[in-house]
């Protein structure tokens, strides 16, 4: 494996000695889950795209002899012991896949953790219980990040979706173990969205959707500076439109945005990218109704919702995406989830699959689970495991989990 020349100095974990150590894997198992059958409390992965994702690094450690300690978070426990947030079924899931035991301690630190710890020998795998469970997590607490070192004598990240956090197991502990290096995911990661940082192959268009403005703004403003086109849909079009002036009936539209659409709309004219918004949308009275129509933006009725981009506007982003030679996506087009309502997000995703000549990254989250849902994840060039991560490292800043494996 090797790292792209941007971050030279980060070790790889094929470059560490592993053989009899502990080695601490920061991983983002952070996974949707589902009720498990039969009800109750218990519950499943429902999606276990990230647990498999860290299988090359666990297993590679696991061939070496490693005595692999895994550490993640779940959810937002808030620093407390809430037993729906446990990895319980994570680590089960895990287990399956890897064909292996999963000792799961009942507790991020502590004399439990600690036992089970000692208990590895060489190739096996434990997993300490979420980490958010502890409050000196996410407050980078300095003892916490001391005891969490103490579990390991090598340290390798693996957790992309979580280098945006400056958490103890992300940053704080680092600077406490000898030996540090990035996992596989990691590795890939930092290799292909460092590509679109730096000379990239042009046209680069971005196309970005979701819900909300304010979520995306930053990156907005930072691709202004990147990218010749940024392709806008999902409810945040929705403002820039009205910011434009048109009615957007019962639509989603962030009111207190306007004033920033309009001013990104202005930064963008002035530098001339090109900022491409729906010229149709798909309407409905609500998201269960059963009739469901296109119509032009400047002519959406009153008591109506758009809830996707319409034909034409398919069209329109269909030719842009297939002239690019560099794109990044994020966010979904529409209400994708339904299938009424996801026909402009999949075509997103089949241009994107159809686009040979280009790079083409998916950022995390509603975007990598909808190229998954329309089956074509494995016909683009990279599908980021990171959601927020994905967003802070196109915008060229620096995240904290990838700046602590520095040497
Ligand atoms: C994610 O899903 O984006 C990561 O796991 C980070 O989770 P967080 O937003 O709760 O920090």
């Amino acid at each position: 494996m090797s790292l792209s020349a941007g971050i030279t100095g980060i070790r790889a974990v094929t470059d560490l000695a592993v053989e009899g150590k502990r080695v601490f894997v920061r991983v983002d198992h952070n996974v949707p889950l589902a009720k498990a059958d039969g009800g109750g409390a218990h519950r499943k992965v429902a999606d276990d795209a990230r647990i498999r994702a860290t299988l090359p690094t666990l297993r590679h450690l696991i061939e070496r002899g490693a005595r692999i300690v895994l550490g993640s978070h779940l959810g937002r426990p808030d620093g407390q012991t809430k037993p729906e947030y446990s990895l319980e079924p994570v680590a089960q899931r895990l287990a399956e896949l890897l064909e292996l035991d999963v000792a799961l301690a009942d507790e991020p630190v502590g004399d439990g953790a600690r036992k089970v710890v000692s208990d590895l020998r060489d190739g096996q795998i434990a997993m300490l219980e979420n980490l958010r469970f502890h409050p000196g997590e996410e407050a980078n607490d300095e003892q916490f990040a001391r005891t969490l070192a103490s579990y390991c004598d090598v340290y390798v990240n693996d957790a992309f979706g979580t280098a945006h956090r400056a958490h103890a197991s992300t940053t704080g502990m680092v600077k406490h173990v000898a030996e540090k290096g990035a996992g596989f995911v990691m590795a890939r990661e930092i290799d292909f969205l460092s590509r679109l940082l730096g000379d990239v192959d042009r046209p680069y268009v971005a196309v970005l959707g979701g819900a909300k403005v304010s979520d995306k703004i930053e990156v907005l403003d930072a691709l202004l500076e990147r990218v010749n086109a940024i392709v806008i849909g999902g409810a945040m079009a929705n403002t820039f439109l009205e910011a434009q002036g048109k009615s957007l009936g019962k639509s989603k539209v962030e009111r207190d945005k306007l004033p920033i659409a309009r001013n990104f709309l202005r930064k963008a004219a002035e530098k001339r990218i090109a900022v491409h918004l729906p010229t149709d949308v798909v309407v409905a009275s609500g998201l269960d109704a059963d009739a469901a129509t296109p119509v032009a933006v400047d002519a959406i009725p009153a008591d109506a919702m758009a809830l996707d981009i319409g034909p034409s506007t398919i069209e329109a982003y269909r030719r842009t995406l297939g002239a690019a030679r560099t794109v990044f996506w994020n966010g979904p087009m529409g209400v994708f989830e339904k299938p009424r309502f996801a026909a402009g997000t999949v075509a997103v995703a089949r241009a994107l699959a159809d686009n040979k000549l280009a790079l083409t990254v998916v950022g995390g989250g509603d975007s990598a689970a909808a190229i998954a849902q329309a089956g074509l994840a494995d016909k683009v060039s990279h599908v980021s495991t990171g959601g927020g991560a994905s967003l802070e490292f196109v915008q060229g800043l620096e995240l904290p989990g990838i700046a602590a494996l520095k040497p």
